[in-house]
């Protein structure tokens, strides 16, 4: 995506409006999978600077066809849409009245297009308000999807988009990722099921929008009606390659593969199994089945606290003596997942971590009980700079009263650039959002200390790049939800022999060496406990590498 600067948005609302252009080599290919004989209508329900306009306009006339009465489009930045409908007059004689400005979800009238093509608003359900939503919200309800209130823009408008197709219509439009995997977004995925015969998913190795952190898929659904739709994907290195398969006749992606529809809405699969060799697909099965535990049944996994004004919560060594707060009113914290090495979190390392300034106190009143002098005094500065009406501190009473602080068995980094850290929390300190905390089940056979170590295989490592998801910058994030779904190996060790594991482990961790700690993760768990062969380990961590290296370049 990029921001054109002749055409591009205008002014502050691009960014409310969840803004970004689509590079003209995929809007035309969308334009030319969706148009196939030049007489189809076709709608943009958000054109912005009218690339997929142009494209379909250019694809129609390309087929012997007019385009005038054809092309039709909605816009609700004004702006753009005075300038753009301008040009599209001009260049293709696309009249007034086949490009409105306005909100595309106050303008549902019947089906009456043969293709849906665009690139949907982007915006945040925090941001996504007001009466937009509502309708929006009320609209997908209207044909049967319920959506959450955390469901983004993109969401609803895909939904009211398929709704604008005639039977037989086709639907060629870029769609985030998380369409694929993000909660939120399964009733949108089982719609697209049940609305087309084939719906083909297009991935990339190379982001198709490099300037957002949003990874983001090409979706091609055909023949609008009731069907139970075979679900197919095919993974592509660059938007470039598109180009070669608009080359041939048919409408066909050469190469797309057939997904199980059922799993992929239930989350168990994700697109991201297709790119590892097969062998080491059915490997990862198989070890899941007969010797895997996911981490969700061992442990919960939570987000840290939430204080609200980090600023004046979180206290250093200098602003304690400073203001002579007392210990009882401190709680020790870790507040960066740089803070997390080896295999378990030590008193030492935190103390280590508040020189560096990775670690601090939180400033912790709980209960009604009364507050000594130097807290009192604390808290009024902070009142004095205004840190009691963030939107956190005044809706809470007392504001300075932070809930939720609980001490996590261990820890888990959610954002990374090679794999995430799990560390147990033998320093039993505390920590805000910012890191994920694990609790363990009580039943659980695991030690916090070697689930940190069963967390450096490469089976885990593996499981961590499949179920996470990585975002347009190459990080792997981890919500606490898929991270309850990895899986982890499930091995019986004495305890003597599990500390010298975790030992060892830890001994690499600490020299940053991730590749050598997860060779000896395997060697002692994969490979001594579950039988697994040196070739089939390679397999697992060479398919860690190959994914890892496609999320970061
Ligand atoms: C991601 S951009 C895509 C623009 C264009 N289709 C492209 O791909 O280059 C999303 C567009 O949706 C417009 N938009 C946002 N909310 C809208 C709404 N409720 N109705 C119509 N357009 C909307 C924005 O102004 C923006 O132009």
């Amino acid at each position: 995506m990029q921001r054109s600067p002749e055409i591009g948005p205008s002014h502050a609302d691009a960014k409310a409006y969840g803004t970004f252009y689509t590079d003209a080599q995929i809007a035309e290919f969308l334009a030319w999978w969706g148009i196939r004989t030049g007489t189809e209508s076709v709608l943009d329900p958000s054109f912005g600077g009218g690339v997929f306009l142009r494209a379909a306009a250019k694809r129609i006339h390309g087929l012997g066809r007019n385009p005038r009465q054809l092309v039709h489009g909605v816009e609700i930045d004004h702006v753009v849409h005075r300038s753009i409908s301008k040009k599209l007059g001009d260049e293709f004689g696309i009249p007034p009245q086949n490009l409105m400005a306005g909100d595309f979800f106050h303008q549902q009238g019947a089906a009456r297009f043969n293709v849906v093509v665009g690139n949907p608003p982007f915006i945040r359900y925090q941001n996504f308000s007001g009466e937009s939503r509502q309708i929006a919200l009320k609209r997908a309800l209207a044909l049967g999807v319920r959506l959450s209130e955390l469901s983004s823009a993109w969401a609803p408008f895909l939904v009211a988009g398929i709704a604008q197709l005639r039977p037989g219509g086709r639907l060629a439009m870029v769609a985030p990722a998380e369409l694929c995997h993000a909660g939120y977004a399964k009733p949108v995925l089982e719609y697209l099921g049940r609305t087309f015969e084939r719906v083909t998913f297009l991935t990339f190795e190379q982001p198709l929008f490099p300037d957002i952190s949003e990874s983001t898929i090409l979706v091609l659904a055909e023949n609008r009606g009731d069907h139970q739709a075979v679900f197919r994907h095919r993974d592509f290195q660059h938007p470039g390659a598109l180009s070669p398969v608009a080359e041939k006749e048919g409408s066909n992606i050469p190469g797309a593969k057939s997904v199980d529809a059922e799993a992929l809405q239930s989350g168990d699969i994700r697109f991201i199994q297709y790119l590892i060799p097969r062998k080491c697909r059915e490997l990862y099965a198989e070890l899941s089945e007969s010797a895997g535990i996911k981490l969700g049944q061992v442990a919960d996994v939570g987000i840290g606290y939430v204080s609200g004004a980090n600023d004046f919560f979180h206290v250093g060594p200098d602003e304690v003596s400073k203001w002579d707060l007392p210990e009882p009113f401190l709680k020790p914290i870790i507040r960066r997942s740089r803070a997390l090495r080896g295999v378990s979190l030590t008193r030492r390392d935190w103390r280590e971590n508040l020189r560096t300034g990775e670690a601090s106190y939180l400033l912790h009143v709980t209960g009604d009980q009364p507050l000594p002098q130097q807290v009192r005094r604390y808290i009024e500065d902070g009142e004095s700079q205004g840190f009691h009406l963030g939107y956190k501190c005044r809706n809470r009473t007392p504001w300075y009263r932070v809930p939720h602080v609980r001490r996590p068995d261990a820890f888990l980094s959610y954002m990374s650039t090679r794999s995430p850290r799990l560390v147990a929390n033998e320093a039993e300190v505390f920590a805000p959002n910012s890191l994920h905390g694990l609790r363990l089940h009580q039943q659980t056979e695991f030690a916090p200390e070697s689930l940190a170590g069963a967390w450096q295989t490469s089976f885990t490592r593996l499981s961590c790049e499949l179920q996470g998801h990585a975002l347009g910058g190459g990080m792997l994030k981890l919500e606490p939800t898929e991270a309850e779904r990895t899986m982890l190996p499930k091995f019986a060790m004495d305890p003597l022999e599990a500390l010298a594991l975790t030992a060892e482990i830890d001994r690499w961790l600490r020299t940053s060496d991730d590749a050598r700690a997860q060779a000896e993760a395997d060697r002692f768990i994969l490979r001594d406990r579950l039988n697994l062969t040196k070739a089939e380990c390679s397999l697992l961590s060479d398919a860690v590498i190959s994914l890892q290296r496609r999320r970061t370049t």
